[in-house]
């Protein structure tokens, strides 16, 4: 949550910082600001409460003063609500420094008392204007802006990314990070900072991750990394993989519709370099079989959508590795004491990599001696680096706050693991694996045909459905994430009551939900991969039908089974069991998307939340 962008160089600042939050806007958009030092040693300084539109259209009217140092921030409130007084920037209680951070000091009321009983008072209620108090303070003292970080930071706690410019220091930025994102963008004679490398990816596509616990000064000549103790750190470079068309919209209507379109796309690149002859190697992976070899037990834990993919995850793992796996949710498993050792192997699953709840999971388990997997879409983020090992989903950037591309994507590279593991442990033979490689392969192509299929058809669907209250979705198997995953889309973006529920669930509660015209999205089986579930789900259809609900089938091609009890019906292709979820979740991301659209709704950034969700 929050988006950071930092600069200096030649050029003029403030339009690159509005750049950048542009594309981190999606990381919180409840208010926005910049600040700017100027070669005369001016710091300018804009925030306003809202969308950066509002600040945006602000800055057109009055500008600040012209400066090639600056920082900028887009918000998701925590402490203190969005108004202009809390948004960021905030300035030391000199007006001499402005700071800009993402995360949660925890001890900023103990800091706040401290700094009020030395007699600074305090111009907004959020726990970053401490920071920027205390930052100040420090640099009365030291007179050096790395120094007085070095200070600051020792004396906070949770989790934080801060920038800070200075109006005696034009020309440099300094930020530091602990359990929060911070990459660093390598520009000829320019430098730049982001909370990830969207900020800057049309400006340069050489970037370095900084590590955890370290101090970054960038001038535009320069970048000096220094961890917490003020000893110099060696810094991991990379080439961003996308370039900054891939993060626009391309004349699609909302970043979610281009997202859902590109769902092929991204299993199929996911899947790239992967799969050789039928046989799947996972470069990233080399070396590393006694990981799998010597796990006992496999627990995935994630968030959200993403746990929703470990869910199918868990499935085909067990089904093709034989290694027994739990799903948990990364905020209920921290904090539960579970069992876990040298014998368990943690695979997380984060879009972002960023997600502190997953972050903390990750942590922990590696404190508790667990090997551990990430399974992530973004490149040099904080997960990846705090795990053993490293599967990247190949999405490309996804910007809407609502998953879609990036769960297909999560859901082939836990397919793809699956496999892999069926074959370290000698479970699945080879003829095996080449037959589930080749399914893999064909589901690029089969959701094409889902999307060219059925889109219109939803959209009319959700366009007559604009004012339906509850929408209800069932699944059986691996169609029960699925449902799930169909009810948060739709709670996500449409603020519409949604629930997702196991179809086998139903007679023991849930049922007496249904009342006439109650819209049930149902998940169906295929009659000829799974011929008993199937059954068992039709006759779910005519319970539910026969108490006036309204019953939308997603059921494979040629499945006549559904016609007799269903509103309506949008067709999926042929797939083996565990590819079916890649497919049927395809007219659900169609459906919440329609539906959004239909009630006039902003797609991409959904009231209260934040693509990004770094808090715990
Ligand atoms: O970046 P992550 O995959 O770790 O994010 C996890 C969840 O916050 C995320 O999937 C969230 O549920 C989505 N907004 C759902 O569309």
């Amino acid at each position: 949550m929050c988006g950071i962008v930092g600069y200096v160089g030649p050029r003029p600042s403030q339009d690159i910082l509005l750049a950048g939050l542009a594309r981190l806007e999606y990381r919180g958009y409840d208010s926005a600001g910049v600040a700017i030092v100027d070669g005369d040693g001016r710091l300018g300084m804009r925030k306003r409460a809202g969308k950066l539109a509002v600040l945006r259209d602000d800055l057109a009217l009055a500008p600040l003063p012209a400066g090639a140092t600056g920082i900028g921030h887009t918000r998701w409130a925590t402490h203190g609500g969005p108004t202009d007084g809390n948004a960021h920037p905030h300035l030391a209680d000199d007006d001499r420094l402005a700071v800009i951070h993402n995360g949660i000091i925890e001890n900023f009321g103990a800091l706040k008392q401290e700094l009020v009983s030395e007699g600074y008072t305090f111009r907004s209620e959020t726990d970053t204007e401490v920071a920027a108090v205390l930052l100040g303070r420090e640099y009365r003292e030291t007179g050096d802006l790395v120094e007085a970080f070095r200070r600051t930071v020792g004396r906070l706690e949770g989790a934080f990314t801060l920038l800070a410019v200075h109006q005696d220091q034009p020309g440099l930025v300094v930020g530091a990070r602990r359990n929060s994102p911070l990459v660093i963008g390598l520009g000829v004679g320019e430098n730049f900072l982001g909370s990830d490398v969207a900020a800057f990816v049309e400006h340069t596509r050489n970037a370095l991750a900084i590590g955890q616990d370290e101090i970054v000064a960038i001038t535009a000549d320069t970048v000096t990394v220094t961890n917490f103790d003020g000893h110099p750190v060696e810094v991991e470079p990379f080439e961003v993989t996308w370039d900054a068309t891939a993060a626009d919209k391309g004349g699609w209507s909302s970043f979610m519709a281009k997202e859902i379109a590109e769902e092929p796309e991204a299993v199929a690149n996911t899947l790239r370099g992967r799969i050789h002859d039928g046989v799947v190697a996972i470069p990233e992976l080399d070396g590393l079989d006694h990981l799998f070899r010597d796990a006992q037990r496999i627990i995935i834990v994630a968030c959200g959508t993403a746990a929703y993919a470990g869910q199918v995850g868990k499935y085909a793992i067990e089904q093709w590795a034989r290694v027994p796996v739990d799903v948990e949710l990364a905020h209920e498993f921290r904090y539960r004491d579970p069992v876990i050792g040298p014998e368990t192997l943690v695979v997380s699953i984060s879009q972002s990599g960023e997600t502190m709840d997953t972050l903390m999971a990750v942590k922990y388990a590696r404190e508790r001696g667990a090997r551990t997997l990430s399974i992530c879409n973004t490149q040099g983020a904080t997960i990846p680096r705090e795990s053993d090992a490293i599967v990247y989903t190949h999405a490309g950037p996804e910007v809407a706050v609502a998953s879609t591309k990036a769960f297909v994507a999560q859901i082939a590279a836990l397919e793809l693991l699956a496999l892999h593991i069926g074959r370290i442990r000698g479970i699945l033979s080879s003829t095996e694996i080449a037959h589930h490689v080749r399914e893999l392969e064909a589901v690029p192509a089969k959701i094409q045909h889902v999307l060219d299929l059925e889109s219109e058809r939803i959209a009319q669907l959700a366009h007559w459905m604009a004012d339906t209250r509850s929408v209800l979705f069932l699944g059986r198997n691996v169609g029960f994430p699925i449902a799930m995953e169909g009810a948060l889309k739709l709670k996500e973006i449409t603020y519409i009551h949604a629930e997702g529920f196991a179809a086998g669930e139903l007679k023991h509660g849930p049922i007496a939900l249904i009342e006439p015209g109650q819209p049930v999205f149902v998940l169906v089986p295929s009659p000829r991969e799974s011929p008993v579930l199937h059954a068992k789900v039709v006759s779910n259809i005519e319970e539910i039908q026969a108490r006036g609900a309204r019953v939308i089938a997603i059921a494979e091609e040629g499945d006549v089974a559904v016609l007799p009890s269903s509103d309506e019906v949008f067709r999926i292709p042929l797939a083996g069991p565990l590819f079916e979820p890649l497919l049927a979740v395809v007219p659900l991301h169609l459906f919440a998307l329609g539906l959004a659209t239909a009630r006039g709704l902003d797609v991409d950034q959904p009231r209260n939340l934040a693509k990004s969700v770094t808090v715990e």
